[in-house]
């Protein structure tokens, strides 16, 4: 059907006339010769290490190992293909092994498909929250509803996309294009996830940066146009996309998840550099690579590669198909092409998290409602595996972390006059089409069809497989209903947009209204790219005409970053509000900021500008390549290095509206005494390259070289938290942007209150990536240091010589 499968029959050939399987692998990822004369095809990384068990695993290591032994070579092959299920992806189960199969479940902000679940604030909200704290809090949460429910393995957490363009489709579901901020908060994600005994996955791996081409398509006469190539030099890919992949994998990530698109020319499933050699052998990974659906498109050469396990497992989506695994796996093992050697390792990659995380002792069976409303119902399937009852796994310590989390994720932008918080209005005013409930369903799951993308109803999730079935939802204007209404306070609301531009503000009365609260929307799918990242629903129209009536407008966004406000400084507007995707309990989060109970303590995670023409757009589409009749037009050069987000603003000297890690609180910080200390004195420029290779790496790269403290204090009256960040400048050395973060601390303080934070800089924090010795480099000469509030608000100066 596909190229590759032809190619795959003729490597198979080769493979009888005795030609090295090695070249034989190495010419399947080369099939895709790359026009772009700057990026080398990815080089061949053969054979695929071994698990060795490092990092705590070798007592479950020896656990798997005892479990391979008892199998039959169609037993193994199992373990690695998916098979139809319950569950989103499943693994079939050995009932003569006692063995119950694995239930792997999207997604990075619920049990996607499941009901009586919650729906936690998405990765971007956890990101604007700068807390480490409840990025922790919600994944175990959000870990132990997987595990009651059954589900052996989270599809979660996303650290690619990372956010290189921010017309991604899929950022939302990420941190931050940060790949600091990315990588402190996916390794809490990971240890939380893991400490409720459920496997994460962490993913896409790797330059999973655009929806638009991911998957290669079909031209009407059959041909194959291949998925979009992410063309990256080394040193990009170091510093900045593969960077909170290795927190991810320090923190015992179970497993990788392969994308969709190709890199320099090969498919992230088959590409053999950057999972033999990045992640394998350089980043020393334990657990096991698995496909994104449909991401496999070779067998033997994916295998050779570094894939370790296929999901779905067949070719095609909905039920049952061939797959490149399954029996051709036995095929392959059998006439020798395969060696039986590689697929063990693949089954002990994936049994070994399984018995770390002692899945084998009283496993929760897969919840008994999943299979009735699954991806892939195929019940002749379901009747493998053994179900449970429905069980009901929301709890008050959820839905209260749910809450804070979505309130500690808002970013307070703009404060007129201290508007906020409300002083108890009377004449409140509340419009928008994201201030209502849900008015088309509770679920936003297609791909294709934006069927979240509706004119009424909140914004608190976005959509595709990284969304959530809401068995609850508490709407922003219900929530501010019973608020005001406790009070005695007037609440008039209009939630549709088309009505507020066509003249239905002049049904208001009385007026002037005290406030106006304006909720606006920004979608994003799983599936798409963002065509704008102006707020959407003609929100400038929306803007002008209630401001036009309101000299009192706070304006709320919720859903997709980074935004352009092309209305930011209207002095009606008096405030602003960059609520993020919240979660369940939206409303009750934003009332609490709104009215005070909680100081909002959220600092942007990426850039907000004025105008939408500011940004850099890197995302590769155009009508003649969507018409294309060439497979391997979809290039995208990561020219702009590490120059994303804030770090392309600052390489440009351009202004913006407001920077990467500013917000607002409702009280006043100062911060002084900047102290500088070198912990380890003369340290080498690089890692000793005898040091063990940990998963992670080198184990030198996570040692403390140098720390930075600084005093917080609140000068204000009200408690409140505020977020201290350290930014660094490297020498010219070392190739950097102009300040790169690599510290904070959020911090909780009363009035008056002051706190002293350290920043622990670690080897890794203060190198660069030296391409040509393929190693970290600690730079000559002084760094930089610069403590502040926000990217462009750095109080506190110094240096620092490692
Ligand atoms: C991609 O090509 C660049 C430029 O030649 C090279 O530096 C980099 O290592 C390659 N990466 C992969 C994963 O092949
Ligand atoms: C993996 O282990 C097998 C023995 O089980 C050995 O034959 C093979 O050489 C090892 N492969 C690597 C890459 O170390
Ligand atoms: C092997 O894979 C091919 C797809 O390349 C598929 O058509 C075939 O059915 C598979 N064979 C088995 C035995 O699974
Ligand atoms: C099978 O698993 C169950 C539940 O974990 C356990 O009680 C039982 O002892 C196991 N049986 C065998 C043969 O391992
Ligand atoms: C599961 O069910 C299918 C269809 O009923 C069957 O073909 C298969 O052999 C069963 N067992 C396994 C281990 O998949
Ligand atoms: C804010 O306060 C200043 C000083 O009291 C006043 O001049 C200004 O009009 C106020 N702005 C708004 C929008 O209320
Ligand atoms: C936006 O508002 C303007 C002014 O009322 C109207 O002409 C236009 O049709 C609206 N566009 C959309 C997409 O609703
Ligand atoms: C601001 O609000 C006042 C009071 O409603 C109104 O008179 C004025 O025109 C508004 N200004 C803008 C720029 O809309
Ligand atoms: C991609 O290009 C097509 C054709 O020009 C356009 O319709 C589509 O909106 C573009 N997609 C994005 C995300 O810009
Ligand atoms: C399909 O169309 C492409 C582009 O027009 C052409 O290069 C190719 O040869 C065609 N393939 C077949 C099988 O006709
Ligand atoms: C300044 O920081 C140093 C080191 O953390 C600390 O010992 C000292 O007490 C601080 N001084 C003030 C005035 O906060
Ligand atoms: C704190 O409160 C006092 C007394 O109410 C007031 O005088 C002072 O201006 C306030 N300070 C700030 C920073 O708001």
């Amino acid at each position: 059907m596909y190229y590759w499968s032809f190619f795959g029959l003729q490597c198979f050939v080769n493979m009888l006339r005795s030609i090295a399987w090695l070249a034989c692998a190495a010419n399947a990822v080369a099939q895709f010769n790359i026009i772009h004369t700057q990026y080398e095809t990815s080089p061949p990384v053969y054979p695929s290490p071994n698990i060795t068990g490092v990092g705590g695993w070798i007592e479950a290591l020896e656990k798997a190992k005892a479990f391979l032994s008892q199998l039959s070579l169609e037993e193994k092959a199992g373990i690695v293909t998916g098979t139809p299920g319950p569950c989103v992806g499943n693994i079939a189960p050995i009932p003569r092994l006692n063995f119950s199969g694995l239930c792997l479940q999207d997604g990075p902000l619920a049990i996607r498909q499941a009901v009586y679940a919650s729906v936690f604030p998405a990765q971007l909200s956890v990101a604007a929250s700068w807390d480490r704290s409840l990025a922790l809090q919600r994944a175990a949460l959000m870990g132990t509803e997987f595990r009651e429910k059954g589900s052996h393995i989270a599809l979660a957490p996303v650290v690619g996309p990372l956010g290189r363009s921010a017309f991604g489709g899929r950022n939302w579901e990420g941190f931050s294009p940060d790949a600091y901020l990315s990588g402190e908060l996916v390794a809490e994600t990971v240890i939380g996830i893991q400490s409720a005994g459920v496997q994460a996955t962490t993913k896409h791996f790797i330059a999973n940066e655009q929806e638009t081409q991911r998957n290669p398509s079909t031209r009407p006469n059959r041909t194959t146009i291949e998925a979009l190539s992410s063309n990256i030099d080394d040193k990009t890919m170091h510093e900045t996309y593969l960077w909170p992949f290795a927190n991810a994998i320090h923190a015992g990530s179970a497993s990788i998840m392969c994308s969709y698109n190709r890199i320099n020319g090969s498919y992230g499933c088959q590409n053999s550099k950057i999972l033999n050699g990045l992640l394998k052998d350089e980043l020393g990974f334990q657990g096991y690579a698995m496909s994104d659906w449909m991401a496999v498109h070779a067998g033997t050469a994916a295998i050779e590669a570094g894939l370790d396990m296929n999901m779905p497992g067949g070719i095609a989506f909905t039920s049952a198909s061939p797959s490149y695994f399954g029996g051709n796996i036995t095929i392959a093992v059998n006439n020798g092409s395969l060696p039986t050697r590689r697929v063990d390792d693949m089954v002990l990659r994936i049994m070994t998290p399984y018995y770390f995380l002692k899945q084998d002792i009283n496993f929760p069976p897969v919840d008994g409602y999943t299979p009735k409303i699954g991806f892939f119902p195929a019940p002749n399937y379901v009747k493998n595996f053994t179900l449970g009852p429905t069980v009901d796994v929301r709890k008050k310590e959820t839905t209260r972390l749910i809450r804070e989390l979505g309130a500690a994720g808002t970013v307070l932008l703009k404060n007129t006059n201290a508007t906020l918080p409300l002083k108890r209005p009377m004449n409140i005013g509340v419009f928008g089409n994201d201030a209502a409930d849900l008015t088309v369903g509770q679920y936003s799951l297609s791909l294709t069809g934006g069927d979240g993308n509706y004119d009424i109803g909140t914004l608190a999730a976005g959509g595709g497989s990284g969304t959530g079935r809401f068995s609850s939802i508490v709407a922003p204007l219900d929530a501010i209903k019973s608020r005001a209404q406790s009070y005695g306070a007037l609440v008039q609301y209009i939630t549709s947009n088309v009505a507020i531009t066509s003249g239905a503000l002049s049904t208001l009365a009385p007026l002037p209204l005290d406030a106006c609260i304006l909720f606006l929307k920004s979608w994003a799918s799983e599936g798409s790219d963002r065509v704008s990242v102006l707020p959407e629903w003609n929100s400038t129209t929306v803007v002008q005409r209630v401001t036009s009536v309101c000299a009192n407008t706070i304006v709320v966004l919720h859903g997709a970053s980074a935004n352009a406000l092309p209305w930011s400084s209207n002095p009606n507007v008096t405030a602003i509000l960059a609520a993020h995707m919240p979660g369940q309990e939206t409303g009750s989060s934003i009332t609490d900021i709104l009215w005070g109970d909680v100081n909002p303590s959220g600092r942007l995670p990426y850039t907000v500008t004025t105008a939408e023409d500011e940004w850099t757009r890197n995302i590769v589409n155009s009508t003649e390549l969507l018409g294309t009749k060439d497979p391997n037009a979809w290039q995208a050069d990561f020219t702009e290095g590490n120059e994303i987000d804030y770090k392309d603003f600052d390489a440009r000297n351009a202004s913006v509206k407001y920077e990467f890690g500013f917000g607002l609180s409702y009280t006043t910080f100062s911060l002084l005494n900047i102290t500088t200390q070198i912990v380890v004195a003369n340290a080498s420029r690089t890692p000793n390259p005898a040091a063990p290779i940990l998963p992670g790496g080198n184990v030198d790269l996570w040692a403390t070289l140098a720390r930075v403290s600084a005093t917080v204090s609140n000068t204000g009256n009200l408690t409140g938290a505020t977020v201290a960040q350290l930014y660094l400048s490297f020498p010219a050395e070392a190739g950097a942007p102009v300040r790169s973060l690599r510290g904070f601390e959020k911090v909780h303080l009363a009035p008056g209150e002051a706190k002293t934070v350290v920043f622990e800089l670690k080897r890794r924090d203060v190198s660069y990536w030296e391409t040509g010795a393929q190693t970290w480099r600690v730079p000559v000469g002084e760094i930089g240091v610069g403590v502040g509030f926000s990217s462009r608000d750095l109080r506190l100066k110094s240096t620092l010589r490692v």
